[in-house]
């Protein structure tokens, strides 16, 4: 494509065209530059525990697929038939035996990809060559526990693209595995979703029945980008304290608890109790909890618990979103837990998941429905911009930004527009 996206604002800034968010020019650059050129997450490791167990994606539009070896190494494929372009599974996940077969004229692959099986081959002739029509590969690197795929990286390595996101994230994705999943479609752009996800403005308005609850718990926060793209929001509040949070909970939903009967949800938290102080704590007055989400660029969102607690570097969310148009998208959600958990705390984070993600959740459903009315907002003449501005003195944020500033989101943009920009 040879349009270079002529912005009339600077992205980097904060101040962001509305139009890439209605644009199908720009969509179709998003996936050409950014989609195709990044590094994009896929699915955990314990997605692939052995060999032929698979995992499917799109990227850039194209299908993509992972799967685990007989010698256990995590490969990447083009999920598509060297003959006549036959996706090999339209499943999300799964486990292929020892063989990929099309299921159109019967050609098969082994689980490296080669081509091992052609149904009366004798008809190509005796020039015919095998190992010229083996499945296409994709770049595959891991992350401790993430795999991630790219189509054409820009930069050679996942290490690298991770850039400074590395450090942050390495404590929450070891020694985890995916307990469940869900996914929806929404009518917003794909990036009202991460955008939504660097955002700690929103969260005392937008979800005023959780702050409700919590009054009075959440005390500071701060946010920062971190290069290339990446983003960190973080928040301290006290220790939780049970019986007052039930107290809370009983008065704003109507439910009398005091026979232990908890909703969904709610019952895992309070299960936990306080979090406690971290490992080494000596005493004293205890230390605040932090909590983090982390933004990768361009489309990947990670929701764990409390930090410095053992259960909370080990439980959360994984969500990636992907567009399918300029004003629909889709949301992937997988939820994690240790992998030392017992049957009983995998049940606890997957009634968490049900509770407040996905489209009925009562968190996500809030976010869902402010995309969805920014999405119908900026395709009118109401505005030319959306406003990032937050925070102004210079830098990419942190422990000196208020969590409400958006050093996080132009952060996004400003690598957004690096890609976009790059015709090479
Ligand atoms: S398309 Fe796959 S065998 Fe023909
Ligand atoms: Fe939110």
């Amino acid at each position: 494509m040879s349009v270079s996206p002529d912005f009339r604002t600077d992205l980097a800034t904060g101040v962001v065209d509305r139009a890439i968010y209605t644009s199908e020019e720009i969509l179709a650059l998003e996936k050409e530059r950014i989609f195709a050129r990044t590094w994009r997450y896929a699915c955990t490791i314990r997605d692939l525990r052995n060999p032929g167990d698979y995992f499917t994606l799109s990227v850039a539009d194209q299908p993509v697929l992972v799967i685990r070896g007989n010698d256990g190494e995590i490969r990447a494929f083009h999920n598509a038939c060297s003959h006549r372009g036959a996706v090999l599974t339209d499943e999300r996940c799964g486990n292929q035996g020892q063989v990929l077969k099309c299921m159109y004229h019967a050609w098969s692959f082994n689980l490296k990809g080669d081509l091992t099986g052609v149904p009366y081959d004798e008809g190509y002739g005796p020039g015919f060559d095998r190992g010229a029509y083996g499945l296409k590969p994709v770049a595959c690197e891991t992350f401790h526990d993430l795999v991630f795929v790219a189509l054409r990286p820009t930069v050679p390595s996942l290490t690298d693209f991770l850039g400074e996101m590395a450090d942050h994230l390495a404590p929450y994705v070891q020694g985890i595995e995916p307990i469940g999943r869900n996914s929806w479609i929404y009518d917003g752009n794909w990036k009202l979703w991460h955008e939504n996800f660097r955002d700690d403005y929103h969260a005392e308005f937008t979800h005023r029945s959780i702050r409700d609850l919590l009054a009075g718990t959440t005390a500071r926060g701060w946010n920062w980008g971190a290069a290339p793209g990446h983003s960190v929001l973080q928040w301290a509040f006290p220790p939780l304290d049970p019986p007052k949070y039930a107290r809370a909970l009983q008065r704003f939903s109507g439910v009398d608890f005091s026979d232990g009967t908890m909703p969904v949800g709610w019952s895992s938290m309070l299960a936990q109790g306080p979090p406690g102080p971290p490992e080494g704590f000596a005493g004293g007055e205890p230390p605040e909890i932090r909590q983090e989400v982390l933004a990768v660029f361009p489309n990947l969102d990670i929701q764990p618990g409390p930090k410095d607690t053992p259960r909370g570097m080990k439980a959360g969310y994984l969500q990636t979103v992907t567009p399918l148009g300029v004003n629909r998208a889709r949301v992937d959600i997988t939820v994690y837990s240790d992998v030392e958990d017992d049957d009983a705390t995998r049940q606890e984070q997957l009634e968490n998941l049900a509770d407040t993600q996905g489209s009925w959740g009562k968190l996500s459903c809030d976010d869902t429905e402010a995309a969805a009315r920014c999405q119908i907002g900026v395709r009118g003449e109401g505005g030319r911009s959306n406003l990032f501005t937050r925070g102004v003195a210079p830098g990419r944020g942190g422990e000196s930004a208020d969590v409400r500033d958006e050093y996080s989101q132009r952060e996004f943009f400003r690598v957004y527009q690096q890609y976009l920009r790059d015709e090479s």
